[in-house]
């Protein structure tokens, strides 16, 4: 960005991080008011038993809870009018969001239709405003990717339209609190480690680049790349590494602040594109595509790549700028293949024939404008046909 250019950074969240912080839930949920709560959560988190125990705490401070346990991968209009329905039913007045991005995005559609009233979220995905703010929100991330416990946005899934649409407005439906419990990533599966691991790092990569970023988001962006390149091989080799995956979570709410103002670019409307036609999982759709589109974004910015490069952990003393961003870009490749990431969308199910509606699925996202290097949809159909 322009050292000129006009900023600002808001994040009305409060942010409280380490290992044990989720069993002061009770007090947290008591300042913010909260006395019915849904809590919105999916199958897989809870079977680990957490949802029931926060829930548990929730319940001995005096509070009624009802689990929607219902949230599946790139939730869609069903599943959120689903848990609408329930959080009516029970007249809550706050949510609790425990599991990744996709259960956090629910609390908050659920929580904009609560606020702003409605039939179906499906109004909203189709461009009604968004006036009033949501009730009480404290997620809780158990996957180190997402971000969405400090970002101003939901993500929802318009199957019918095969669209991803990201609802926001200004900080309306940002969470009240986050809790950032190491504890609750511990028993999650290697390879899910991985992959919204690379999510974050596409966050906090995509951000450093966005024309929409500013040192503030700079500044978080590539603290994020660095805490990223540290730890990700060891978290996703032993999640039960706590210091590992500690700092594995509180990169990807950093990263999660800088791209939650700073946007992110063109790997998320590819990823998103993907997402929609193929239900790929999100990081896994981003962690393939990411070295392809940094490659193709490198002529943009070459002291960027660079500083990239340095973030990564690449030596680049004595190196021009466009060794050192040839340099990340590899670096980039080798973390990607250590943990396991395929290197195709092919490997991922995707397949060619849907290259054409994808390609002007992400053209037509307004994240794009952001992106470092001006980019056609007839590039983006190159993109795609190379990361296949
Ligand atoms: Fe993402």
């Amino acid at each position: 960005m322009e050292g000129s250019k006009v900023f600002s950074f808001q994040v009305p969240t409060a942010v409280f991080w380490g290992s044990g912080a989720s069993l002061e839930i009770g007090e947290k949920a008591r300042a913010v008011g909260a006395r019915r709560i849904l809590l919105v959560t999916d199958q897989g988190v809870a079977k680990t038993g957490a949802p029931e125990r926060l829930a548990g705490i929730l319940t001995s401070e005096g509070m009624d809870v009802q689990i929607f346990a219902g949230v599946s991968a790139n939730p869609d209009v069903q599943v959120i009018d689903r848990a609408v329905r329930q959080a009516k039913e029970e007249s809550c007045d706050a949510l609790v969001a425990i599991g990744g991005g996709s259960s956090i995005d629910v609390a908050k559609a659920v929580g904009l239709m609560l606020a702003n009233g409605g039939d179906s979220i499906e109004e909203y995905v189709l461009g009604k405003p968004i006036a009033k703010r949501n009730p009480p929100l404290i997620a809780l991330p158990t996957t180190c990717g997402t971000g969405s416990e400090v970002t101003t946005s939901a993500v929802v899934s318009d199957k019918k339209r095969k669209k991803k649409v990201s609802l926001r407005q200004g900080t309306l439906l940002c969470a009240s609190v986050a809790i950032v419990d190491p504890e609750l990533m511990t028993s999650l599966p290697p390879h899910v480690v991985a992959t919204t691991g690379a999510d974050a790092l596409s966050h906090a990569m995509e951000a450093y680049l966005s024309h929409a970023g500013s040192p503030m988001t700079d500044a978080g962006a590539l603290y994020a790349i660095e805490l990223i390149a540290a730890n990700l091989r060891p978290a996703a080799a032993n999640p039960a590494d706590l210091h590992a995956i500690g700092l594995m979570g509180i990169a990807s709410t950093i990263a999660g602040f800088a791209f939650g103002q700073a946007s992110t670019t063109l790997v998320h409307c590819m990823s998103h594109a993907v997402g929609a036609h193929f239900d790929v999982p999100h990081g896994l759709a981003n962690a393939v595509l990411l070295p392809h589109v940094m490659e193709y974004n490198l002529p943009s910015n070459l002291p960027r790549f660079a500083r990239l490069a340095r973030a990564l952990g690449g030596r680049v003393d004595g190196l021009s700028d466009l060794e050192a961003a040839d340099l990340g870009v590899n670096l980039l490749r080798r973390l990607l293949a250590d943990l396991g990431i395929p290197r195709h969308l092919r490997e991922l199910g995707v397949s060619p024939e849907a290259i054409p509606a994808m390609a002007g699925d992400a053209a037509a996202e307004k994240r794009i404008k952001n992106n470092p290097r001006q980019v056609t949809e007839k590039e983006i159909v190159a993109l795609f046909e190379r990361a296949m």
